[in-house]
């Protein structure tokens, strides 16, 4: 019975203008493909959720990931940027060469929420023994991923095309002294060549959108980000007689204020957003003394590239007027990061009518940019890439006490996942459909 509901279903589709991309021989097994191995996708994402690695270290991650991959018959290449797998599956048909990307890395998190199959995994990061726990939903995104492919090598007599699956690490950020990491080492490594990517796509998991939900975004989705460590330098002297320095302390707080007068006052925000924060100040020792320098910490985030190197430069600028005029001296160093993750315009038009088939039109919605990062940017820099999010905040909670990625108490609605399956699966197919050769 389902299965000729299903079929119904599909015909509808091939009916509806503007999707005519749609294979029809592959888009009728889909659906009950991904259904059947729902319990796979679901042991698979608590597998990774029990045994999480750290940046760089995603190796007992790899290892399970290289031999799923084997078992459906792809060519697998390992260790790519540390430890990524990459698995190449080649259709029967002539064709476009897609990626599909997922993640790997948890993060220094001890776990917190209960869970039966919560991580009890202990892992050293910047010197110190810390809790590890995939408190960002990559577990689910290699799950997701896996079982995609699983549903994929399946077909792959009636694939027009080839797929390359990116198991990519570090995306959280690699350790200081492995920079660079994640998906900017990947592209380094050539993960993009050898066939061409034509276009990539990825999701990201997000706890706080309904579970099943699919949110996208043309142009800029998600923000670059950027460090900043400015060093002020002054004159000491006895905090009774600030006329005998050039007080470090005083110049720092007047940079801060006039840091946010760059977003405030000198930024186009009607095009796009941007952010300052400064998140940690550190200068002198005791109430009375006054030091010699004071040091600021702080992130940037944008979502245009022009905009980005303009804001850069009201930094220097800024940091170092207001400290000449004061006799200080202030040292800017800026690094630059992630780049901000910007959909593909004509990319984004075409797949989205695949979202909506996937999750049904009202499960699909266009969402606000994000001020968080994602180093997918790195990929779509090189190739037309399409990034969105799936929501999977488990019904029945209240929304207000959900816990937010990157916490302790982080957890997700498994149930979403078949939608995150469907929806790769369904972009291959219809990539490679309007791309035929
Ligand atoms: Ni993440």
């Amino acid at each position: 019975m389902i299965r000729i509901t299903l079929t119904i279903l599909c015909i509808g589709y091939l009916t509806v203008p503007g999707l005519a991309q749609v294979n029809p021989k592959l888009q009728s097994k889909i659906d009950a493909d991904a259904k059947a191995l729902e319990p796979k996708l679901i042991e698979l994402r608590r597998y990774f959720h029990e045994h999480p690695e750290l940046s760089n270290r995603e190796f007992k991650t790899s290892a399970k990931i290289v031999e799923r991959l084997k078992s459906f018959g792809l060519e697998v290449q390992y260790p790519v940027a540390k430890t990524g797998v990459i698995a190449l599956l080649k259709g029967g048909k002539p064709g476009p060469v897609v990626a599909l990307r997922a993640d790997m890395d948890a993060l220094p998190i001890a776990e917190r929420n209960g869970l039966p199959f919560a991580s009890k995994a202990v892992a050293e990061f910047g010197g110190q023994q810390t809790g590890v726990m995939h408190a960002c939903g990559h577990d689910a995104h290699m799950a997701m991923l896996l079982i995609a492919a699983e549903i994929l090598a399946k077909h792959k007599a009636d694939l027009k095309g080839t797929v390359k699956f990116i198991f990519q690490p570090a995306e959280e950020g690699a350790p200081a002294d492995e920079w660079p990491g994640g998906a900017e080492l990947m592209v380094k490594e050539g993960v993009l060549e050898n066939p061409k990517v034509d276009a990539i796509f990825g999701l990201h998991i997000q706890s706080l959108l309904p579970s099943g939900q699919l949110a996208y975004r043309s142009g800029g989705l998600m923000a670059s980000v950027d460090g900043v460590d400015i060093v002020v330098k002054g004159k000491g002297a006895h905090g009774a007689t600030p006329w005998d320095s050039v007080d470090p302390v005083v110049v720092a707080a007047q940079i801060i204020q006039g840091l946010q007068t760059i977003v405030s006052r000198q930024t186009e925000l009607t095009k796009a957003g941007a952010v300052i924060t400064i998140g940690s100040i550190h200068a002198g020792v005791r109430r009375n003394i006054i030091p010699e320098t004071a040091t600021l910490e702080g992130t940037i985030r944008t979502f245009d590239d022009d905009m980005q190197k303009k804001v850069h430069e009201k930094i220097k600028l800024t940091a170092q007027k207001i400290a000449e005029s004061a006799g200080a001296t202030a040292e800017v160093d800026i690094q630059i990061m992630y780049p901000a993750t910007i959909n593909h315009a004509a990319l984004t038009e075409k797949m989205a009518p695949t979202l909506e088939r996937t999750a049904g039109k009202e499960n699909v919605v266009v969402t606000q940019p994000v001020t968080m990062a994602e180093d997918f940017s790195f990929y779509q820099r090189s190739v037309p890439g399409f990034f969105f999010f799936l929501g999977a905040y488990p019904a029945g909670m209240n929304l207000e006490a959900q816990p937010t990625h990157h916490t302790a108490d982080f957890m997700i609605d498994e149930t979403a996942m078949i939608t995150g399956v469907k929806a790769l699966v369904n972009l291959t197919v219809d990539y490679m459909e309007m791309n035929k050769k």
